[in-house]
């Protein structure tokens, strides 16, 4: 299956793929964190890539799009993939149906986490991840149960994004809204849409995610 998870800097989209990868065994692709190997790996799309990323715009889609490519052709991609910030564009989506489209596959359900705008400066301002699981934590609303230990791996490091300040969470929101939100419209023309209130307790959107795969699957 290829699932979508459409939503703004902070819905929740990273947290909800890496659940929905342990339930149903699939595959989460995140561009973020695809382009954030690149740039620390200082590869040619990582150089190009990473002052974009600061200012909190979209990195071009010749670059995107060519990243993902190359991970949707890895092998462990055949168990099926949750896309958790890919598409962001309308040349993004319309790329992506044509990839999908050489290897006989379709998109089976894209999901937008609807949030308020105000709530997401708080998620993302006190979100953090283990340095060596990468097992993402919230100050407030997800810390470990031992503080300063990973509750999954046992590590004590911890990294917070260089992105996530108030300054640049608030171009990502207006990037968003300017080019990513219209691919709301996009995936209800083509019958793939779920939305999903995304206020609410992580483990409720968990179920209601899980209720939408396994129907859509
Ligand atoms: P990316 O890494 O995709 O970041 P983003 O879209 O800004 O999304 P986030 O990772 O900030 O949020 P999330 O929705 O995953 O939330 P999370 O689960 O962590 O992109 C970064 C940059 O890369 C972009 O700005 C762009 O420059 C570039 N880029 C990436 N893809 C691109 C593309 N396709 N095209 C062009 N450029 C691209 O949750 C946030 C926090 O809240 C966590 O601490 C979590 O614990 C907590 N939390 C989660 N859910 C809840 C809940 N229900 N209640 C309370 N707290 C919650
Ligand atoms: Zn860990």
């Amino acid at each position: 299956p290829v699932l979508i998870l459409l939503g703004p800097p902070g819905a929740g989209k990273g947290t909800q793929a890496r659940m929905l990868e342990e339930q149903f065994g699939l595959v989460q692709l995140s561009t973020g964190d695809l382009l954030r190997a690149a740039v620390a790996a200082g590869t040619d799309a990582g150089k190009q890539a990473k002052a974009v990323m600061e200012a909190g715009e979209l990195v071009s889609d010749d670059i995107v799009i060519a990243i993902l490519r190359d991970r949707l052709a890895d092998a462990d991609c055949a168990k099926g993939v949750i896309l958790d910030g890919f598409p962001r564009t309308t040349v993004q989506a319309e790329a992506l149906d044509t990839l999908l489209a050489e290897s006989g596959q379709k998109i089976d359900a894209a999901i937008s986490l609807d949030v308020d705008d105000a709530a997401m400066v708080d998620r993302i301002s006190g979100r953090f991840t283990c340095g060596d699981c990468g097992e993402g934590y919230h100050d407030t609303f997800k810390a470990p149960a031992v503080a300063g230990t990973c509750d999954k791996c046992g590590s004590t490091e911890f990294k917070r994004r260089a992105d996530d300040n108030a300054e640049t969470v608030a171009a990502r929101l207006d990037a968003y809204h300017a080019q990513t939100a219209p691919l709301i419209a996009f995936y209800d023309a083509q019958g793939a849409l779920a939305r999903v209130d995304a206020m609410g307790a992580i483990d409720e959107i968990a179920s209601t995610l899980g209720d939408i795969v396994r129907r859509a699957t």
